[in-house]
């Protein structure tokens, strides 16, 4: 028989805590509606002590994200655990996460508490929690390098003080496949009230082995897989929650196990991540990489031909692919642009169509053959398009190696146009960025820097996207365009919006262990 995996999706919470993952307030709120979509049980939204930021999310998405439980972390002590509440309360189904780490290592150099002190702390903090919400998991930090006696009375005094989930991370991705199911073995067997809680695991991937130490624990007894989504998360990141799923799926004969996840979505939801963080797959990314479903030797693609099951264990279209990469062109009409929207997974908003339908046809003027890729970079630069205060009208830029770049830009604010020009910098785009913060009065660092092309080809379109800090605060920009120069600049323009509207997020500062 089958038994149902939880899925719980730390995406908004581990994930956003990777460097070049974080997101702002509507971000968050757009991808927790996606994961509800996906049809994650759990989604973890945040970590509400860490910043009055991630304290708003976590209080938004757990007042309209519906159908869904809605979970905030807390470390175990008492201020932690009342903000969490604080922000969980209006959800449909809250759940308080709270967690101690309980390692010797971590003992002993982090927290400074010997073994009675740790549990005496784990049992109060999930008391606490269980006061006020009924559905509490607990988290002994850095479990799979905890002693294995000291692990079962951990989790046996939690369970006793109310925990419904007992979490098992293997939070430095130290475990292999065979040690995790042994962990987890060993808590099904020894531990005497663990029927009266649900066995969760959250691995990282230090050593690549992430999904395979999250399936041999579902195998040695574990019922909810904590994961988030292209597998993001701190350092190497998390187990990737489409290869999990799709390893549960199409195992199936073997874990006898299934989620609820729908997984047409795993493509969109993916796509809609990366547009959010910059964060770029990589193109042999299992499940859901551009190549993941490319057959390009000759005896493959012959057997292919043949029959499909030859060289493919999955069908691309259940993961969200599209079958064809349908070539649209200047002739494509709007029904064609709807109808291909809704088949990539993009319902469109008559307004909506009609701004695409317009981006669609001056890209179709410049590059002959539209791909599937060019609309989702059309349809998601839209998408995330803010209220622009200022809007790009032109640019004049001037390079040659050897010589001082210089740029002219023009941009226009409530219908003024204002040009400014800049002599200097380290290249035509320093240049650039330079012009427009005189125009806006507002200086910018760049940290971060990426151009991809969005298809194939010399008249491909190119992303570029900038993360830039000013003031203490982190935004993030995108541009679309076949000219690369002008998507950073659109990218960089995107960012003085970004700033003008507030939508960036705070650095936030390192945080003490308890
Ligand atoms: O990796 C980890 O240990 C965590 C816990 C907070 C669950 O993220
Ligand atoms: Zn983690």
């Amino acid at each position: 028989m089958s038994r149902h995996i939880t899925i719980f999706d730390t995406t908004l919470r581990d994930g956003e805590q990777s460097p070049g993952g974080s997101m702002n307030h509507e971000e968050k709120l757009e991808m927790a509606h996606a994961l509800a979509a996906l049809g994650v049980d759990v989604i973890e939204a945040g970590f509400p002590i860490a910043s009055p930021g991630d304290f708003e999310s976590v209080r938004t998405i757990a007042k309209q994200v519906r159908g869904v439980q809605i979970c905030g972390l807390a470390r175990c002590n008492e201020k932690d655990i009342d903000r969490a509440w604080e922000a969980l309360k209006g959800a449909e189904r809250p759940r308080i996460h709270v967690f101690l780490a309980t390692s010797a290592i971590h003992r002993e150099f982090k927290l400074r508490m010997d073994k009675d002190e740790i549990i005496r702390r784990a049992v109060e903090g999930v008391k606490r929690a269980r006061n006020v919400c009924d559905n509490i998991e607990f988290s002994p930090e850095d479990a799979a390098r905890t002693e294995s006696d000291f692990l079962c009375q951990v989790v046996e005094a939690v369970i006793d003080a109310g925990a419904t989930t007992v979490n098992i991370p293997d939070t430095v991705g130290y475990a292999t496949p065979t040690h995790m199911g042994r962990v987890i073995k060993n808590l099904v067997d020894r531990v005497p009230n663990i029927a009266k809680a649900v066995i969760s695991v959250h691995c990282h991937d230090d050593l690549g082995m992430a999904v395979a130490n999250s399936l041999a624990a579902v195998e040695n007894g574990a019922g909810q897989i904590e994961c988030t989504i292209n597998g993001i998360g701190e350092r190497a990141g998390n187990c990737s929650l489409e290869e999990v799923v799709m390893a549960l799926r199409t195992r199936h004969d073997y874990y006898q196990a299934s989620t609820n996840i729908e997984t047409r979505r795993l493509v969109p939801t993916s796509r809609l991540l990366t547009s959010l963080t910059g964060l770029v797959v990589q193109r042999n990314k299992a499940i859901i990489g551009r190549n993941a479903f490319a057959h390009e030797s000759g005896i493959h693609q012959d057997g292919m031909l043949k029959e499909p099951t030859t060289y493919e264990i999955m069908r691309p279209e259940d993961v969200g692919f599209t079958k064809t990469d349908l070539v649209l062109g200047k002739h494509s009409g709007r029904a064609a642009i709807a109808d291909r929207a809704r088949t990539l997974g993009y319902e469109l908003s008559t307004e909506e169509l009609n701004d695409v339908f317009d981006a669609f046809k001056k890209l179709a003027d410049k590059k002959k053959e539209v791909y599937d890729a060019d609309l989702i970079a059309i349809i998601e630069q839209m998408q995330g398009a803010e209220q622009s205060l200022w809007e790009l009208v032109g640019y004049e830029v001037k390079a040659a190696s050897g010589e001082t770049p210089s740029a002219k830009v023009t941009l226009s604010r409530d219908g003024q146009q204002l040009t400014e020009t800049y002599f200097g910098g380290d290249g035509p785009l320093d240049a650039i960025f330079n012009a427009i913060d005189r125009i806006t009065g507002v200086s910018a660092t760049v940290r971060d820097f990426q151009v991809r092309s969005v298809t194939r080809g010399k008249d491909a379109q190119g992303e570029s996207t900038i993360e830039a800090e000013a003031a203490g605060r982190l935004y993030r920009g995108h541009g679309v365009s076949t000219d690369t120069v002008e998507a950073s600049t659109l990218a960089y323009v995107n960012i003085m919006n970004r700033i003008a509207s507030g939508a960036g997020h705070e650095i936030e500062a390192p945080m003490d262990s308890v």
